[in-house]
């Protein structure tokens, strides 16, 4: 087989990327290890930011997520048992979030990519890349137990965190900067209508709860909890009640139940490897970094990276210049490390830390006053919240 863009994952990196390399005209073949079924159902993120609803639509892949889909503009934060909104709207000139669930958005770009005649194996499995420093390198990978080859001009590494790209980098190249948090979050997914129409950021000295939701019957909600927690010690009713203790204020608001449809465990980490390209190889999302989930980006981040590959790659093909291209790690990295320091900030704010000290337990409630009460301090939450702009 040949293309000219070979892309590994078909997660949102690696599925957006497809698109847009589409819409330059330049031909690419996207392989996935899972199935259609699994990667259309693996239930993760669900905020999308104003630029990534916007890319969506000038795609023209936004109709069901701008039917389905939540437009929010605004978030509270809750502490000391009283919630103070930020409001996204009036503080960044009329911007919000999309609350629309990571695998709908994978049905729709999957969807449209083969009803257009794209191509997307599925069940790809052993992908190993070749020739990374040469003009044509190559992807091996097995295909319903037959071995295959992938000829192509550049390769995109779209495999997430656990993927091979980024370790077919020789390792004296890459540089790894990382931090691990002492907790994880229990998320589930309940058939309850959400009880706030906007998403509750709760800190609490019992630790940090969020209530987010996919539609107005479906809540999804999750607790801090331990790295590796074990959901067999946390059964429905004990979820519940910690998270009514979390998410209970002064003026007696009450959190509705209903049957828990999907519970698990995500661990938390900040992860980068710099430069996030090799030859021929160029890493884009969870490949290349890794966020805690508190400022909800991982995905965004995944789809600002490969909205600079795809430049760069649509220069090279229009008048066969690099320069986009040769930057690529280095106009990605500006914007990664804005947002780690972001979902860092965030993660901090909003999370109890077993060392705390009196002392840093007051040092956070008074940063919350301070980023609730400031104009310039919620603005500084807002926007990035929101989105940065693309460089
Ligand atoms: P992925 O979505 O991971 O896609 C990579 C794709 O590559 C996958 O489909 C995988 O099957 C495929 N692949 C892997 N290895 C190979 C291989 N060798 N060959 C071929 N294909 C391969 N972010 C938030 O903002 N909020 C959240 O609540 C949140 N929850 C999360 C929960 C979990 C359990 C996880 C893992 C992530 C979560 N994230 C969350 C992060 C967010 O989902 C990711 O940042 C986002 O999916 C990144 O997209 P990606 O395309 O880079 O990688
Ligand atoms: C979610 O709805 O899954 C969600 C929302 C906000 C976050 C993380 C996850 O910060």
């Amino acid at each position: 087989m040949k293309t000219q863009v070979g892309i590994i994952g078909a997660g949102p990196a690696g599925l957006v990327l497809s698109h847009l390399l589409r819409r330059a005209g330049i031909e690419s073949v996207v392989l996935e290890s899972q199935t259609r079924q699994y990667i259309e159902e693996r239930v993760r993120a669900g905020v999308l930011e104003q630029g990534t609803v916007d890319l969506l639509n000038e795609l023209g892949l936004g109709q069901r997520m701008m039917r389905q889909g939540l437009m929010h503009y605004g978030v509270e934060l809750r502490f000391s048992e009283r919630g103070h909104r930020i409001d996204f709207k009036n503080l960044t000139g009329g911007k919000g979030v999309m609350i629309y669930a990571q695998h709908e958005v994978i049905k729709d770009l999957v969807g449209a990519r083969l009803s257009d005649g794209g191509q997307i194996i599925f069940e790809a499995r052993d992908a190993n890349i070749h020739g990374l420093d040469d003009e044509k390198p190559v992807i091996r990978f097995t295909q319903s137990g037959s071995p295959q080859e992938l000829h192509c001009d550049f390769i995109a590494g779209c495999d997430g965190f656990h993927g091979v790209c980024r370790n077919s980098i020789p390792s004296d190249v890459l540089r790894v900067y990382e931090r691990d948090y002492p907790f994880g979050w229990l998320g589930i997914l309940a058939e309850a209508p959400p009880a706030s129409h906007e998403l509750i950021y709760a800190n609490h000295e019992r630790g940090f709860a969020l209530l987010s939701m996919r539609s107005p019957k479906i809540s999804r909600l999750y607790l801090q909890c331990k790295p590796d927690e074990d959901l067999d010690a946390w059964p429905d009713s004990r979820i519940w009640e910690e998270l009514q203790k979390r998410l209970a204020t002064r003026d007696g608001f009450t959190l509705s139940e209903g049957p828990v449809i999907q519970k698990g465990v995500t661990g938390m980490r900040s992860f980068v490897v710099e430069p996030m390209q090799f030859g021929h190889l160029f890493l884009a999302g969870d490949s290349a970094h890794i966020v805690p989930p508190t400022g909800a980006k991982g995905l965004n981040l995944a789809v600002a990276d490969v909205r600079v590959l795809a430049a760069g790659l649509k220069e090279f093909y229009a008048n066969g210049k690099r320069e986009l291209l040769q930057r690529y790690s280095e106009i990605c990295l500006r914007r990664v490390w804005k947002v780690q320091r972001f979902s860092w900030w965030m993660t901090s704010l909003l999370h109890k830390f077993a060392d705390d000290s009196e002392f840093d337990r007051r040092r956070q409630l008074a940063e919350l006053d301070y980023v609730t009460s400031s104009r310039a301090a919620s603005t500084t939450l807002a926007e990035n919240y929101v989105g940065l702009p693309l460089e």
